[in-house]
């Protein structure tokens, strides 16, 4: 089954990316319909044009509330044929108007190992911390902020000498492994969610390999 998906963004887009490398490469049997900014300069949205993907920018400050933003997302989303939405460095907090039509079909990235350090500058309070393991958290998304079940994360080491750009570039490299490889595990129909957890069918939960992921990657960690 190909993921008829729709990614949100607000930056950069180097998750974007990697699952757009990922499906050319074959790796994840995805089709990105269309990609939404809420800012006109994310560079998210030139990659999706450069990659030929129908994108929209939706600015939030047009919006006198959150719902009718939401509702216009919703909207676009759906007029695209969109069943799956990825955030990838979305920063807008989402409302039922926008989770309720598309419930348990939401995923989000996460710079940490969930349920620490949620939130803003996730990178920032792992180096301030002296954590000695970081890492990165696909999970589904729900009202609550950087909270829904996990479906994989990855560990990181974290070095005395580290700060929260060197840390950040360590992380962002796992971020870019695991967010295509959750995606592939839904779009193969092997995802669901049990209350708190998540069962991915046929993975381990176990960290094997070089790559420390749980569960471990099953798509090439090179493209
Ligand atoms: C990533 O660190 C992601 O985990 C967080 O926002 C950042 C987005 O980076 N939610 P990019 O726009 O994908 O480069």
């Amino acid at each position: 089954m190909s993921l008829a998906l729709g990614v949100l963004v607000s930056g950069s887009g180097s998750n974007l990316q990697a699952i757009l490398d990922r499906v050319r490469a074959g790796s994840l049997d995805a089709d990105i319909r269309v990609v939404i900014a809420n800012r006109p300069d994310a560079l998210g949205l030139e990659r999706a044009r450069e990659a030929g993907i129908p994108t929209a920018c939706v600015l939030h400050a047009d919006f006198p509330r959150r719902e009718d933003f939401d509702r216009e997302l919703v909207r676009l989303l759906r007029q695209a044929g969109v069943e799956w939405v990825a955030l990838a460095g979305f920063m807008r907090i989402l409302t039922p108007e926008f989770l309720t039509p598309f419930a348990g079909r939401v995923v989000n990235i996460h710079p940490a190992l969930l349920p620490a350090c949620a939130g803003l500058h996730a990178q920032r309070q792992q180096a301030e911390h002296g954590v000695r393991l970081a890492g990165c958290t696909v999970h589904f998304v729900d009202e609550q902020m950087d909270h829904g079940p996990i479906v994989i994360q990855a560990a990181v080491p974290a070095f005395a000498d580290d700060d929260e750009a060197s840390l950040g570039a360590r992380i962002l490299d796992m971020e870019h492994r695991i967010y295509p490889q959750a995606l592939q595990w839904i779009a193969q129909g092997r995802v669901r969610v049990e209350g708190r957890q998540v069962v991915v069918d046929g993975a381990s939960r176990t960290v094997a390999g070089p790559h420390w992921t749980n569960p471990p990657l099953e798509t090439p960690f090179d493209l």
